[in-house]
């Protein structure tokens, strides 16, 4: 079962060839450094970065002092992504004036929009490579061309359909946890959006594929495992059988070993009674592999109008019947959403809708964003762009809001037992652990540091709305 994007064998093998070639260039040791914004597909394609750039030589530094290649992989989907993605590559200056053989490369979806290359060149004269996201495979081939040529060499996107995956991956070793992307890309076009305009249209990783890089990875012992896509959901329709996110969440499932299966994002518009059902059926549990009791389904918006303005396919209430439908058969489910206030011409009233429909989901937590403007999207050019005052006033009544919510949620499971992965010393009290349970609730709790990357079952004692506090059961 195939799908038409795989790179072909030459495109593979020539990347190879380059990978041999920069390896070649010298045997003095070489470091790289990664900085990453942006979702989890970008977390991947470090990862991708890494392995193939551990291939040609350099080995992975968190210093980026010492680095002799610095990658910067920026995210465009908000305008505050890259302005911070820019300012830090403007501090990575210094680094290349004391060492200018040191390379500079600004990759991933900022720099996959035409209009970046112009900028970049005139703003950034010291960034030597520019690589658009769906351009990651041709990494190999830049470097070594940097590296015989000079010059700046900015490839942006011309390869929007390509599935990179036999090439390189270097993950954190021994990590507890992983990202597996199940498919690329997405055809949704939603209003506001840029992504399906620098990851390019969706494609399926081959089952069997993904199957086996699940059962390689449980059988080095991570435990947790989360499938990427920007609409996993719609899995499939491009392979050529029938054969849905549902059927792979099952034949995942029936992998023997022990471990936890999460997975985003699900858009309302794919996601239906199946996948519930098989979530239900398979639930996580010791010594054997399921899925999370958990489901992020972005709702972005509770008015009708809005969601059709931002061309989402969906109304509130047929979300609305799936989440009843999903907390009728898994009544512990921990529901998350995306939700963008101020969105062109969004009125006092509609966001009503919105906090309305944060009270009737609700949620264990939310992801809030201001409405940001995105260059080429149809919701630019909307008029009736709402005032920066107007949008920051109505974030600030929806955490409100969402606080409340959580600290009701999260307060039913003091006096419970929860079983979480220990992820190490907490970052706000170094004298406690944090831990995350199947739910994606934090946890923390005292207990020695040894107990990182394995699970715990912890009486749970307090709540707040983002953490649960408790003590290890013995
Ligand atoms: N594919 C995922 C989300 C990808 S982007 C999905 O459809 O759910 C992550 C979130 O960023 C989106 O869900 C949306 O809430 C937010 N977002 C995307 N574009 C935005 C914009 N222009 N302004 C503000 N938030 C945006
Ligand atoms: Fe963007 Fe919509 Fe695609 Fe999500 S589904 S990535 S919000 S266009
Ligand atoms: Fe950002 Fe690209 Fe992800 S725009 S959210 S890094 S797909």
């Amino acid at each position: 079962m195939a799908s038409n994007f795989h790179l072909s064998e030459t495109e593979i093998n020539k990347q190879r060839h380059y990978m041999s070639l920069v390896r070649a260039f010298t045997d003095k040791p070489r470091y790289v450094y990664i900085k990453t914004f942006g979702c989890q597909q970008n977390e991947a394609d470090s990862e991708r970065l890494c392995g193939m750039a551990e291939e040609m030589g350099y080995q992975r530094t968190f210093d980026p002092a010492v680095a002799d290649m610095i990658l910067v992989n920026t995210c465009a989907v908000r305008e505050h992504a890259e302005l911070k993605a820019l300012s830090i590559t403007g501090g990575y200056k210094k680094y290349k004036e004391k060492k200018p053989d040191m390379i500079l490369g600004v990759c991933g979806c900022m720099v996959a929009q035409e209009h970046r290359k112009d900028d970049i060149k005139n703003k950034y004269p010291y960034i030597d490579i520019l690589l658009g996201a769906t351009l990651i495979h041709r990494f190999p081939e830049i470097v070594y061309t940097t590296l015989c040529n000079g010059g700046r060499n900015f490839w942006i996107d011309n390869e929007l359909s390509v599935i990179a995956e036999e090439l390189p991956v270097k993950r954190e070793a021994g990590a507890a946890a992983a990202w597996v992307s199940v498919m690329y890309g997405c055809n949704n076009f939603c209003t506001y959006c840029i992504v399906p305009y620098v990851r390019g249209r969706e494609r399926s990783r081959d089952p069997q594929k993904i199957l086996s890089e699940i059962r390689a990875l449980i059988s080095d012992g991570v435990r947790e495992i989360t499938l990427l896509g920007q609409n996993v959901n719609s899995y499939g329709k491009d392979l050529d059988r029938n054969y849905d996110f549902s059927d792979l969440l099952r034949d995942i499932c029936a992998i023997p070993g022990e471990c936890v299966i999460h997975f985003m994002t699900s858009h309302p518009k794919d996601a239906g009674h199946k996948l519930i059902d098989v979530m239900a059926e398979n639930p996580a549990q010791k010594g054997k592999v399921g899925i999370a009791c958990r489901l992020h389904l972005p709702l972005q918006a509770g008015n009708d109008r809005v969601l059709k303005a931002m061309n989402r396919h969906y109304d509130f209430d047929k979300y609305m019947s799936l989440i009843t439908y999903a907390k009728e058969k898994m009544p512990d489910i921990a529901l998350t959403t995306d939700i963008i206030v101020g969105f062109p011409g969004e009125t006092e009233e509609e966001f009503l809708d919105t906090l309305n429909a944060l009270k009737a989901v609700e949620y264990d937590n939310i992801f809030s964003f201001i409405y940001s403007k995105r260059k080429g999207t149809p919701a630019a050019e909307m008029a009736d762009q709402v005032p920066d005052s107007v949008k920051q006033n109505r974030m600030k009544r929806l955490l409100d809001l969402q606080n409340e919510i959580s600290r009701t949620k999260n307060a039913k499971y003091v006096g419970k037992t929860v079983r979480a992965l220990v992820e190490g010393i907490s970052k706000t009290d170094s004298s406690r652990l944090t831990g995350r349970t199947e739910q994606n609730k934090i946890v923390h709790f005292e207990g020695p540091t040894s107990l990182t990357g394995s699970y715990v079952s912890i009486e749970v004692t307090s709540a707040e709305a983002h953490a649960l506090y408790g003590n290890i059961k013995k």
